[in-house]
């Protein structure tokens, strides 16, 4: 046995290619199979005289621990490159995918009547969700037993003195925010989430989202208020969607009105969406109580305006004639990729 022997392999395994698991399996027999270079070089150090041995033997372990080690680094590359089917450089394959998400029909529909009622010249403004008494319902000429505030309506965070402290069942409060810090005229538009304590079913939660809307300025009548709602009705239904008032009631309003929509699906004819009537429900309005007006600081003889107010979940469920509530809570994917090519609108 020589140096040059044990040198010799070294370079040869340092010079070792293999692509494919075949010649990695071809280079371990040529190394290390049963009549491979280094067994045989093991073979022969087994014959040598022993004063010989030491010199040797380190080297031969070390070759053949760097010969497995080549093998096995080896082994590797070519396993991966058969798992992706290709050499790793393969600039042709797809790349990664990353999986995008998309816009909750929640957002997409609130965003829609945004921007509808930003058109018109609307501001947007967001207030507290958990409120006080007053902005909830005092400065609103809520009646002080008035069923709204009952235990069984309200989230009440702190209840027992004046102003309990409660999650807002309506985002008027953000309309009495706004009287209480803007300039007159006020145009705004109130986005956001409300909580009401209600048995979750298909038509009810106890979370849901609202936009409403205020207006107040010199002169303001039904007539501007009956526009306003029409404009944004054919913004969202459609040009030729029809409006009807309905008279109704609310502290804050006088008079007070619920609105209905053509139906989109039947045209007005009846069908199962608008129980036959051709009409849908979709907003509550009024003129400000003049009593709201002088709560909030604002001369009433001089100054009149309206206010509505819709739930964003129920224009969306009219919409894409979703039936039932639920589906916007529970983040079920397969529902929310339905509205994927509704992100452009
Ligand atoms: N605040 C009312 C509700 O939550 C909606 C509304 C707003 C009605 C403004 C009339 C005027 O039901």
């Amino acid at each position: 046995m020589t140096n040059e022997q044990i040198q010799k392999v070294i370079d040869e395994l340092n010079a070792l290619k293999a692509n494919t698991l075949k010649q990695v399996e071809e280079a371990r027999v040529r190394f290390l199979g049963k009549k491979g270079e280094i067994t045989a070089l093991f073979e022969e150090f087994r014959s040598i005289a022993p004063e010989y041995k030491k010199q040797f033997g380190r080297p031969l372990n070390e070759l053949k621990q760097a010969a497995l080690a080549k093998i096995e680094e080896l082994r590797e590359v070519a396993g991966n490159e058969i798992a992706s089917g290709a050499p790793a450089d393969d600039l042709s394959l797809p790349g990664t995918s990353y999986e995008l998400g998309s816009r909750h029909p929640v957002s997409i529909v609130r965003q829609q009547i945004v921007d509808i009622f930003r058109k018109f010249g609307y501001d947007v403004a967001e207030g507290p969700e958990i409120e006080d008494d007053w902005h909830v319902f005092e400065a609103l000429n809520f009646p002080p037993n008035h069923p709204a505030r009952d235990m069984q309506d309200t989230f009440f965070v702190s209840a027992g003195h004046d102003n309990p402290i409660l999650l807002r069942t309506h985002t008027s409060s953000v309309q009495v925010r706004a009287m209480e810090n803007m300039q007159l005229p006020i145009r705004v538009i109130c986005p956001g989430r409300v909580f009401r304590n209600e048995a979750i079913s298909a038509r009810a939660h106890c979370i849901f989202h609202q936009v409403e809307g205020l207006y107040i300025d010199e002169n303001v009548t039904f007539a501007d208020l009956k526009q306003a709602i029409l404009l944004f009705a054919r913004e969202m239904f459609g040009a030729d969607a029809k409006i009807r008032m309905r008279p109704s009631f609310f502290p804050f309003t006088e008079p007070s009105s619920e609105v209905d929509v053509s139906c989109n699906i039947c045209h007005g004819k009846g069908c199962n969406i608008c129980k036959g009537t051709g009409w849908l429900e979709i907003l509550g309005c009024g003129m400000v109580d003049p009593n709201v007006l002088e709560a909030n600081g604002i001369d009433s003889k001089k100054y009149s305006g309206f206010a509505f107010g819709m739930g964003i979940e129920r224009i969306a469920m009219l919409k894409w004639q979703v039936n039932d509530l639920r589906h916007y809570f529970e983040n079920d994917l397969r529902f929310l990729h339905e509205f994927d090519s509704a992100l452009e609108v």
